[in-house]
């Protein structure tokens, strides 16, 4: 069950005891003495921000910020939520995490540079390679939306198989809220290649996410994956990105709750993209607007939050004679377009016009 307004209210007029017993008004007094070594020699903790204690960090641990960076890049707004602090303390906090970290800017050629690092997985099919640069892109978010049995899911399946042809060590993580990966279908797309299907297999790692919150942690744990356990992943499906988000939140009260979450989660993706160098391929459905009368009646759900976070949208549709049409909406630097291709036991294959 959701909060509804009253009980938001309610919890928004409590007042949060302050750790140790402190009040507020002391609390910030004090925080504005307290000031953090810059560039200190020791990596900063969580506990050296001011008005976090051991049990505020543990608050902010669970909320998912777990480093500096996480709160440096987020609003007071989301402070008072993790934390139970009001605006100006979560203002405060949020400063001081910036202040301690080097937010340097990177110079335009050490961005070209990582651009150089950038992977682009093949679809398979040479005109929506065409449409999207070469395929989809590492250090990206790539969204697709479109109606039911548009194919998107058997994308996601085809991008598992297609990042092993191009590096064999590459690991793929499906993250599935459907229930509509199937093993056998990777079997049939790697075999159609010339793979070796068990090994394809082996190399991706599903987990189903069973509501929204697991989904969020199932994605956080991707940089266990990486870092603890050595896996050299460079995809990252979620398969569909917004369809427990639609399930839980319903009605008009919940969707600036359902908004914050997706924003949260579509950042830490972006964060992972960027930082380890992965694609991330997020589906999403669509909805029908029944205020629009000429051009698509259809909007995919999650609205600007994932639109925004998005670097590249495709949107997909049924096309003649069973084929797909795949369109590019958003990019940094492709020209809009579309592709034609037709989904097969063996993979994506281009219409012939
Ligand atoms: P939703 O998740 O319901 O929104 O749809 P989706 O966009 O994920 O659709 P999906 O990718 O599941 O596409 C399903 C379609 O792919 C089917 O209707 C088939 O046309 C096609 N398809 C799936 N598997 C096969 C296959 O083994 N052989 C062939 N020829 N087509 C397939
Ligand atoms: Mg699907």
């Amino acid at each position: 069950m959701r909060k509804n307004a009253q009980q938001v209210e309610e919890i928004e007029e409590t007042e949060i005891p302050m750790e140790d017993g402190q009040s507020k008004q002391e609390d910030e007094e004090e925080m504005i003495e307290i000031k953090i070594p810059v560039k200190s020699m020791k990596k900063p903790l969580l506990e050296d921000l001011p008005g976090v204690g051991a049990a505020t960090a543990q608050k902010l641990q669970e909320a998912g910020f777990n480093d500096m960076m996480s709160i440096a890049v987020s609003s007071p707004g989301e402070m008072v939520d993790a934390i139970g602090v009001t605006e100006a303390i979560g203002r405060k906090i949020i400063t001081a995490a910036r202040s301690a970290l080097d937010m340097g800017f990177e110079s335009g050629d050490d961005l070209l540079k990582k651009r150089e690092r950038v992977i682009k997985i093949p679809t398979g099919s040479a005109a929506f390679d065409k449409l999207v640069g070469g395929g989809f892109e590492t250090g990206s978010i790539t969204e697709c939306f479109g109606e039911f049995g548009s194919g998107k899911t058997q994308l996601g399946h085809m991008l598992a198989v297609n990042v092993q042809k191009l590096d064999p060590t590459a690991v793929a993580v499906y993250i599935d809220t459907e229930n509509t990966f199937r093993p056998e279908r990777i079997k049939q797309l790697a075999e159609a290649q010339g793979m070796d299907a068990t090994k394809v297999l082996a190399n991706i790692k599903v987990a189903r996410a069973y509501n929204s919150d697991h989904q969020m942690l199932l994605v956080e744990k991707v940089e266990d994956l990486i870092q603890k356990q050595g896996n050299n992943v460079k995809l990252v499906v979620v398969d569909s990105l917004t369809a427990h988000f639609r399930a839980e939140f319903i009605g008009r009260g919940t969707l600036a709750e359902r908004q914050q979450k997706l924003n949260k989660h579509m950042h830490t993706m972006l964060k992972l993209a960027d930082t380890c160098n992965l694609c991330v391929y997020v589906t999403n459905q669509v909805m029908s607007k029944p205020d629009v009368f000429f051009g698509d009646p259809t909007q995919a759900i999650g609205g600007h939050i994932v639109a925004h976070a998005s670097t590249f949208r495709i949107y997909m549709r049924k096309g003649k004679k069973g084929s797909r049409v795949a369109k590019l909406i958003d990019s940094p630097h492709l020209e809009e377009g579309e592709a034609n291709f037709f989904v097969e036991t063996g993979g994506l294959r281009d219409v012939k016009l």
